[in-house]
């Protein structure tokens, strides 16, 4: 399963990668807005970090508008992956960029029916929303489950389910069982994902008991 970070943070973005951690990055216009700086130089710095998929979202509503941002956006890195919202124009603008050779995710996905229409459009990536739907007492993991079903039975679209919206470590762990191509986690639950309180008392057990030998490695 890929590790994408939902940030838009250049500093969070390169620890985490120096870690390891970092196979992808998306951002969305709100984290671009709480990041305070101009998207273009955000995305480039981004997409010099990590080689993977770096989503970079469309705002015009429209379907040319759509067409010229992406391209504007691809043009910043090779990396880029447009990211266009789940409508009728945002569909249209995938299959026309997909067609251009652009990686395109689409977003703002919280139905089935919605995630095949972008499988037909040719999508990279769908962004199914799990938190957002859980938030309106919606079961978003069910939406997880529903497309990797659907869209295993027509092997023939390449799209790759983007578990969007993550709130915990557990939203992981099911859409890993369920078989998600990828997860795009805020920094804050990847680092949780590293935490257990048996894992420091051991460490720390292990480290006293070090010490009374007086050994030392090197
Ligand atoms: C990612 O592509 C989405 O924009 C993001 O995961 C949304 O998360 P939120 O619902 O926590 O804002």
């Amino acid at each position: 399963m890929k590790f994408f970070v939902d940030s838009a943070d250049v500093g969070e973005i390169r620890s985490l990668a120096e870690a390891g951690l970092v196979d992808g990055v998306t951002t969305n216009p709100s984290l671009i807005a709480k990041s305070g700086r101009p998207m273009a130089s955000v995305i480039a710095e981004i997409c010099a970090i990590t080689p993977g998929p770096v989503s970079a979202e469309v705002t015009a509503l429209e379907f040319e508008g759509m067409l010229a941002e992406g391209r504007h956006l691809r043009r910043i890195a090779p990396n880029v992956a447009v990211k266009v919202p789940l409508t009728e124009a945002g569909l249209r603008a995938c299959r026309a960029l997909t067609e251009e050779g652009a990686m395109v995710n689409v977003t703002l996905c919280f139905s089935p029916a919605q995630a095949l229409l972008a499988a037909k459009a040719g999508a990279s990536f769908i962004s199914p929303f799990v938190g957002r739907l859980d938030d309106i007492a919606t079961d978003g993991m069910q939406l997880i489950a529903d497309i990797v079903a659907i869209y295993r039975n027509y092997p023939q679209y390449r799209t790759e389910v983007l578990v969007a919206s993550v709130r915990h470590p557990m939203h992981l762990v099911q859409a890993a069982k369920i078989g998600a191509h990828v997860a795009t986690l805020p920094a804050s639950v990847i680092r949780s994902l590293l935490r257990h309180p048996l894992t420091d008392r051991g460490l720390e057990a292990f480290l006293t008991d070090w010490k009374k030998t007086g050994q030392s490695i090197l």
